[in-house]
């Protein structure tokens, strides 16, 4: 089978890319790397079943044959990037997953498109299920992210309509763990790096705002599973065990400080939450469960300790070769 996995450089993307290649599938990541990097892919060049392309979805796709199925996650994820690029961010997610349903229209194939539990908004429902229709903002500083990821839901439910297309929607909360960028702007990353350096972590808002996190490989093993099932609707993919920022903070800080041996422990800097931040997010993963018969299994201090690790041997590579101030 070839497989499409648009974002294949990106954080979850390599880690799906990885997940595909062992399964002994033939890969093609399609990248713009606006947010993502070659380092992320750079292990697999010598698999003879891996292809990357660097194009930008919100143009046509050039010519691919025999794919099966595409998973299509491009799209920039952290907040850093709803400020600086919106327009931008609405193109990919209209422009660009319509180029995506047209070519799986055009080759017969599957298409898994990542949403996010950004569609619920903040919500005033706890948990939330698939059922819950969100609370959002159309017009703030989050808005071309969580509006832009509800039209692909709608474009995806229009292509399903009129064409047939088999679609698969993930509603993907927060993941963590390796391979996320040193200045990618969400919190385990942010909270990792300040530890690292000693310098204050921080937190917008009082840290009493809940998020449940879950590592990387589940996510990727939810997304698989729910490519591989007849399901046609909406599936959250996340943890749901909720946790507060800042006791989050808490045991980045305390992690590092134990694999650093160092007996200064990072202050913590509040700042003024953030416009339009949910408070408490948390999903009902009970469909998941059903259908996918898929939940998260690396609880959080396991996942974080295995983060903690992957950024501090990142940083002694870097200083240890170039001094790029850790850049990965
Ligand atoms: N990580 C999370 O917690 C999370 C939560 C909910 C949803 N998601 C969704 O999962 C997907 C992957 O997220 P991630 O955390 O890996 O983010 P990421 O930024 O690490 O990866 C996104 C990738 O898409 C690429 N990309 C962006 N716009 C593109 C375009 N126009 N054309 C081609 N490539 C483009 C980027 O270069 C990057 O490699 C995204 O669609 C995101 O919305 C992620």
């Amino acid at each position: 089978m070839c497989i499409i996995v648009t974002g294949g450089a990106g954080f979850i993307g390599s880690h799906l890319v990885e997940r595909l290649l062992e399964d002994g599938h033939e890969v093609v990541a399609i990248d713009s790397l606006w947010t993502g990097s070659t380092k992320n892919v750079k292990k697999f060049e010598e698999n003879k079943n891996f292809r990357f392309i660097e194009h930008d979805v919100r143009h046509s796709l050039p010519n691919i044959t025999g794919v099966t199925a595409i998973y299509h996650l491009a799209c920039p994820a952290s907040p850093d990037h709803f400020e600086e690029s919106p327009i931008e961010i609405l193109e990919t997610c209209f422009v660009g997953t319509k180029n995506m349903l047209d070519f799986a229209v055009g080759c017969g194939a599957r298409i898994l498109i990542a949403s996010t539990s950004e569609i619920y908004g903040d919500p005033k429902v706890i948990p939330q299920s698939e059922n819950y229709w969100g609370n959002t903002n159309s017009f703030g500083p989050r808005s071309c992210y969580d509006e832009g990821k509800r039209i692909t839901e709608a474009l995806a439910y229009g292509y399903q309509r009129k064409h047939s297309l088999k679609v698969r929607i993930a509603r993907i909360f927060n993941a963590y763990g390796p391979g996320m960028q040193l200045n990618d702007g969400r919190a385990v990353p942010n909270f990792i790096v300040a530890a690292m350096k000693g310098q204050p972590l921080t937190i917008y808002g009082d840290g009493s705002a809940t998020r449940c996190f879950q590592f990387v490989t589940d996510c990727v093993a939810g997304l698989n599973a729910l490519m591989n099932s007849e399901y046609s609707r909406p599936v959250n993919i996340g943890s749901d065990v909720e946790t507060k920022v800042g006791e989050i903070a808490e045991m980045i800080v305390e992690l590092v400080a134990n694999k650093v041996g160092s007996a200064t422990r990072a202050p913590v800097n509040h700042l003024p939450a953030r416009q339009d931040d949910p408070y408490r997010r948390k999903p009902d993963i009970g469909l998941a469960k059903d259908v996918l018969e898929w939940k998260p299994v690396v609880n959080l201090r396991e996942g974080l300790d295995v983060t903690v690790n992957w950024f501090l041997e990142k940083e002694q590579k870097s200083n240890g070769t170039n001094g790029t101030n850790g850049h990965i």
